[in-house]
């Protein structure tokens, strides 16, 4: 489980995320919402290491994470997929998940295996250039290149931009069915919030880097300010 407690973090003048908490409990997903500019990838950027913060802290499973390096953080199993994906188009889908695999200790034969037991799609793609994926593909292709250094939180970061409603669905659900089988810690960043919190356990809400709400999906989803003034979900 990762708790984060009174996280503050500023680009210069640009305060971008004050005093965010926030507890994310493992084999459930949390997801983070709001506008564009709101702080979401800030805070995911900040429990990965990759940002410092002014204060506060983020911990997970009682280990404080803040202060340590990026790769000591990921070899804790925190495993970040940023926005865009982050997946090297000139390589195949199997160089990809080698690179994935490079932190991790055991069978490549076998871990390459087991996420093409996931998702079958990439095992077909094996050899094919990331690049001639559909952007489909290639968001699982990021997700499966996270999984094979088994990871116990996985850090999503908009993974439904520019996909179609349907392949967002399935995406969504295969997040939820791996969330539960592997009891892993997720938090799903999305500005598209109706995705999301049909699949979350716990949804909190950012405004100009401000919590808004901090509550089961169900009481967000539910909420009609919410709904219209912060997650932008008219009907
Ligand atoms: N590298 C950066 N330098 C300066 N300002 C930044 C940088 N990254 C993000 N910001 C600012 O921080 C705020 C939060 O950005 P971000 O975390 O990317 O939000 P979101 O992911 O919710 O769209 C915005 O005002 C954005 O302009
Ligand atoms: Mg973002």
């Amino acid at each position: 489980m990762i708790v984060v407690d009174g996280l503050s973090v500023s680009y210069g003048a640009v305060r971008a995320l004050q005093s965010v908490s926030f507890e994310a409990p493992s084999g459930e997903i949390t997801a983070v919402l709001g506008a564009n500019g709101a702080g979401k990838t800030t805070l995911l950027r900040a429990i990965s290491g990759l940002v410092s913060p002014l204060a506060g802290t983020v911990s997970k499973d009682g280990d404080v994470l803040t202060g340590r390096r990026t790769e000591d953080i990921v070899r804790l199993g925190v495993a970040h997929v940023p926005e865009g994906r982050g997946v090297i188009a000139e390589f195949t889908v199997e160089e990809n998940l080698r690179l994935g695999f490079m932190i991790a200790r055991g069978s490549l034969a076998d871990a390459l295996a087991e996420q093409y037991a996931i998702f079958p799609v990439l095992g077909e793609r094996r050899r094919q250039a990331a690049a001639t994926l559909s952007g489909g593909e290639r968001q699982m292709l990021a997700m499966a290149r996270a999984l094979i250094a088994r990871p116990s939180v996985l850090l999503l970061d908009e993974p439904s931009l520019g996909l179609a409603p349907l392949v967002t669905a399935q995406l969504m659900q295969q997040i939820r069915e791996l969330c539960a089988r592997e009891n892993l810690t997720v938090v799903l960043v999305e500005q598209n919030a109706t995705s999301a919190l049909r699949i979350a356990q716990r949804a909190v809400v950012l405004r100009v880097g401000v919590v808004v709400a901090n509550d089961t999906a169900a009481v967000v989803r539910d909420d009609e300010n919410l709904r219209q003034y912060y997650l932008g979900m008219v009907e």
